[in-house]
């Protein structure tokens, strides 16, 4: 018969000391829930090792929404156990064990805790591989060494294995140690079954202590050099430590695939966020959620983009800010554009500084260069908007459309008072308000006629001495 894993992704628990709303397994890193990442790593080792794998998280805390968020991120490949009271790691392991009859009945059990996503599915490997090995081992956790032990069980080796020591229970000995206990575990599934129902909460924190388990047991503890992977999120400073290592790794993955991040280290780059090769990054870029950015573009220092598609070959120049906006090849924008979402630019256009455009579509190369608002409208190919541009798409009660066909030239400072519509290779007069729909070919002007008074400047110009 085939080995089988069980994989429980401790994620119950409140996160009191990270002190904030949201349930620490979906406190975001780097835009993703702490939790998908632990989810990923299981679920890459199961895959790469071809072991038949059950994969559960146990929650408690806000399980509605630990629940929601999880399948929304791993729809058919996590199932839930429940943890009434989150008593403590060892109760948090009954649950698991008594969810479902296949969690008892699997050889072996992975256990990890949904506050550290950094731990890779090399380390997965690394338990399993010793303990296929050693066929008398009962279990096997995964160690590291620290300067800074607080907070974590004390490894504390003993004659048989070893035990360890939770922060609250060690004694000033034992707090010196600087081997401590990462929280990630391999367990034979029939010792785990005997030994959970066995625990005491009979400590200084009243919890039941998994860790208790490993006291009497024939079990290992493999000491890792690279402690970082064990960084646990307890509060807002481990978090941000966790999110300059997961920048870290993001950050060489991509110039890895060839992207390249001009001072990589000044950059916000979400965990999902997806770069084409040949691109170049400048630095501050604050790149978000979805965002999708193709080969070949260059993104100048300090913009952001949120959840947007950027076509290839695109420039987009400093300090511009782009939110659900999606672009084809070979269009530029800013400096200091405002791109809001529904905004859609067509093949090589060209979007200036101060442009705002929101709910709009830009068809192929048309241009808005300079101080322009464009909302809930359509601009036809190739149609120029001078400067100083405004769709009056508002009336004080309800949104309207502005709608200009292709070829047209739009002269500077002109407001459209949607709804309204321009035809094709219209010319509109700059300086114009256009209350009225400009048939194809038309031409519109509406301005005051100029007034010119000769020598009358003087009676205006405050006399200089
Ligand atoms: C735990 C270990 C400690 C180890 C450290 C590594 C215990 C008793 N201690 O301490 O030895 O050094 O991790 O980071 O195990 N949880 C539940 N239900 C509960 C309690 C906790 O699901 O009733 C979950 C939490 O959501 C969390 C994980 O278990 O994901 C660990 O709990 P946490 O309170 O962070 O344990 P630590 O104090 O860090
Ligand atoms: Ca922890």
């Amino acid at each position: 018969m085939s080995t089988t894993v069980g994989i429980a992704i401790l994620a119950a628990g409140k996160g009191t000391r990270l002190k904030i709303e949201t349930p620490k397994a979906l406190v975001p890193a780097l835009g993703k829930p702490l939790v998908d990442y632990v989810i990923n790593e299981g679920i890459h080792f199961a895959d790469t090792h071809k072991v038949k794998s059950v994969i559960y998280a146990v929650i408690g805390h806000q399980k509605d929404l630990v629940e929601d968020s999880i399948k929304s991120s791993f729809p058919d490949q996590v199932k839930f156990a429940i943890q009434k009271e989150q008593r403590g790691t060892g109760d948090a392991l009954k649950a698991y064990l008594s969810a479902d009859q296949e969690c008892s009945q699997t050889d072996y059990t992975f256990i990890t805790c949904a506050d550290a996503p950094l731990i890779s599915d090399k380390v997965y490997e690394r338990l399993y591989q010793e303990m296929l090995q050693d066929t008398s081992l009962q279990a096997v956790a995964a160690s590291f060494v620290t300067e800074k032990p607080f907070g974590y069980g004390r490894i504390i080796h003993q004659d048989k294995g070893f035990k360890i020591v939770e922060e609250k229970e060690a004694n000033e000995e034992e707090k010196k140690v600087k081997e401590v206990n990462s929280g990630f575990y391999l367990i034979r599934t029939a010792f785990l079954n005997e030994q959970v129902n066995k625990l005491k909460n009979t400590n200084n924190s009243g919890e039941f202590y998994l860790t208790d388990i490993f006291a009497d047991s024939l079990s290992k503890a493999i000491t890792f050099s690279d402690g970082r992977q064990f960084q646990g999120v307890n509060d807002l400073i481990q978090l941000d430590e966790v999110v300059e290592e997961l920048s870290r790794r993001k950050h060489e993955k991509l110039m890895s695939s060839g992207v390249r991040l001009i001072k990589a280290s000044s950059s916000y780059i979400e965990w999902d966020v997806e770069i084409g090769a040949g691109t170049v990054i400048y630095p501050q870029a604050q790149l978000f959620g979805t965002t999708q950015i193709a080969q070949n573009c260059t993104i100048e220092a300090n913009c952001t983009i949120k959840n947007s598609q950027v076509g290839p070959k695109n420039i987009i120049l400093a300090n511009s800010y782009l939110e659900e906006v999606v672009t084809q090849n070979d269009v530029q924008i800013g400096p200091f554009a405002r791109l809001r979402p529904k905004t859609i630019l067509e093949e090589k256009v060209k979007v200036g500084n101060f442009v705002e455009i929101k709910k709009a579509t830009l068809k192929a190369g048309a241009k808005a260069s300079h101080l322009s608002y464009i909302g809930d409208a359509e601009i036809g190919e190739e149609t120029n908007i001078g400067c100083g541009f405004i769709t009056c798409n508002y009336d004080g009660a309800h949104k309207h459309k502005s709608y200009v066909g292709r070829n047209c030239f739009i002269g500077s400072d002109t407001q459209l008072i949607a709804p309204i519509e321009i035809g094709d290779e219209a010319f509109i007069a700059a300086g114009s308000t256009i209350t009225q729909n400009v048939p194809s070919e038309g031409f519109a002007i509406s301005r005051q006629k100029q007034v010119t008074k000769e020598n009358m400047a003087k009676r205006f110009l405050k006399k200089k001495n």
